[in-house]
This record gives C-alpha cells, sequence and structure tokens, in this order.
C-alpha cells in the first residue's frame, strides 16, 4: 500500500531558513528508507528553489494552494500550471486553514482539484470535521458530506491520483492529537466513501492522518489499517522530526 508523509510548513521560514531545511532533507535523502512517498510544501517563493535542492532526491515538492482558473486577473493568486512549470509534483487543496480564513468552500476545492489534476499533478485533498462537531457527534455526517463535494464526478482514473488527507479541525497545531482509535475510524468512514464513489480505485487510495503528528504519536496513529501516513505541519520544520516520521512511517507500512 502507497504510504505518504507530506511536510506543510504554512507561512513559516524565509529564504535563508528554507534553504537551511531543505539542506538537511537533500543530505539525509540517501538514508532515507524506499517506499515511503515524501513530500514537503514551503510557501510559494521557495518551490522553485526546493525543486532544484531536492532535484536527485526522493523527496518532491508540493504547493500548499492554488487557483483553479488556468490564468487571468486574479491578482494574488498562483495556477495549477503554473506549479506544474516549476517542477511541483502536488498541491494541498482544501486545507482548514483555507477553508476558514480564505473562504474556500466545497465547491472551490472540487474546482481546484480538477484544476491540479488537469496538469497532472497530485492533489493531496483535506477534509476533517470541527471540535463543536465532534463534541455533537456528527464528525462522520460533516466530512462525509465534505468528502461528497469535493470528489463526486470525478473519474476513477482521477481518483487513481489522489492522496487524503484527515484532519481534525481540532487537532491542527494545538498539540492535541486524535486518538488512535478517532483517527482509524474516520479513515475506515472515508475509505467507505471513497468506495461508493470509486469502487475500482479505493483501496488504493492514500488516506493521511494529520493533526499535531509528530515522532512521538505517529507510531500509534500509523498503525490504523487505514491510515497510510501523515500531512504534518508543526514537526515539519524540523529536519530531525520530520526524517522521523518517513522512518516511522515505513516501519508501519501496510502491504501491497
Ligand atoms: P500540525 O498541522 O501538524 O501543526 O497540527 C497539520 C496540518 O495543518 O497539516
Amino acid at each position: 500500500m502507497r504510504t505518504v508523509i507530506a511536510g506543510n510548513w504554512k507561512m513559516n521560514k524565509d529564504r535563508s531558513q528554507a534553504l537551511q531545511l531543505l539542506g538537511h532533507l537533500a543530505q539525509a535523502a540517501a538514508e532515507l528508507p524506499a517506499g515511503v512517498e515524501v513530500f514537503v510544501a514551503p510557501a510559494f517563493p521557495f518551490l522553485s528553489l526546493a525543486v532544484e535542492r531536492l532535484q536527485g532526491a526522493p523527496i518532491a515538492v508540493a504547493a500548499q494552494h492554488c487557483h483553479e482558473a488556468v490564468s487571468g486577473a486574479y491578482t494574488g493568486e498562483v495556477s495549477a500550471g503554473m506549479l506544474a512549470s516549476c517542477g511541483v509534483k502536488a498541491c494541498i487543496v482544501g486545507h482548514s486553514e483555507r477553508r476558514q480564513y480564505f473562504g474556500e468552500t466545497d465547491a472551490a476545492v472540487h474546482a481546484r482539484i480538477k484544476a491540479v489534476l488537469s496538469v497532472g499533478i497530485t492533489p493531496i485533498y483535506c477534509c476533517g470535521e470541527l471540535r463543536a462537531d465532534r463534541e455533537a457527534g456528527r464528525h462522520q455526517e460533516v466530512v462525509g458530506a465534505q468528502v461528497h463535494e469535493a470528489l463526486t464526478g470525478l473519474p476513477g482514473e482521477a481518483m487513481a491520483k489522489l492522496i487524503v488527507a484527515y484532519e481534525p479541525v481540532w487537532a491542527i497545531g494545538t498539540g492535541l492529537n486524535a486518538t488512535a482509535a478517532q483517527a482509524q475510524e474516520m479513515h475506515a468512514f472515508i475509505r467507505g466513501r471513497l468506495r461508493a464513489l470509486a469502487p475500482e480505485q479505493a483501496e488504493g487510495i492514500p488516506i493521511l492522518y494529520g493533526g499535531s503528528c509528530k515522532p512521538e504519536n505517529a507510531a500509534e496513529l500509523f498503525a490504523g489499517p487505514d491510515v497510510n501516513g501523515g500531512l504534518i505541519g508543526g514537526a515539519s520544520l524540523d529536519a530531525g522530526a520530520f526524517l522521523e516520521l518517513v522512518r516511522i512511517a515505513h516501519r508501519m507500512k501496510k502491504p501491497e
């Protein structure tokens, strides 16, 4: 089964700090265990730099966001084609911070997934419930609706190219990760939804856990049969922690 570790740097690190972290990752690349797909997602200004510095390393570069249009009068935005032309291989779509602070709707997420797929790069599609949703016991209903809105209508071949990340909003950046049981339960639920949308492809779609995932809790979280790695925020800003997460994901990798 595909196993993925993706680092979301968010709006962190200036040029020299980004170069330092990329340097550490490039240096360690030779020791990385094969069989885990590794991505790092720096901020826009450093994407080309990251592609250059990680050339030859088994670490691909992802963006954190893109616009759904091919080009045009969208000041401040970046298209999926622009990303692909820089050597970027994946793009995070629908992160809860984009939904929360920038008004990203499920419809926009759907359009962006299509835009990303159309240029041959991988969407890392994020879903997850708010704390209030979980407290009210409607977490599956909320995530089910997100998945439905974002992915309905995508053909099977497109679904096969997706990476999904389950990120409970209450766990992101809070230090309060989901329990392994909560993660596995939701991943199995998402897998079921994927099966309904794309029966042939669903079993092969990696579903990552995100939300305060770090070396201390990763082995437990990644043990779930439907957990295929992690989308890592805070811990991806430190080369040692991030590389350790890759090693843990390798140990917990599910058989093909
Ligand atoms: P965190 O962020 O690991 O810092 O909680 C995860 C994410 O937002 O992708």
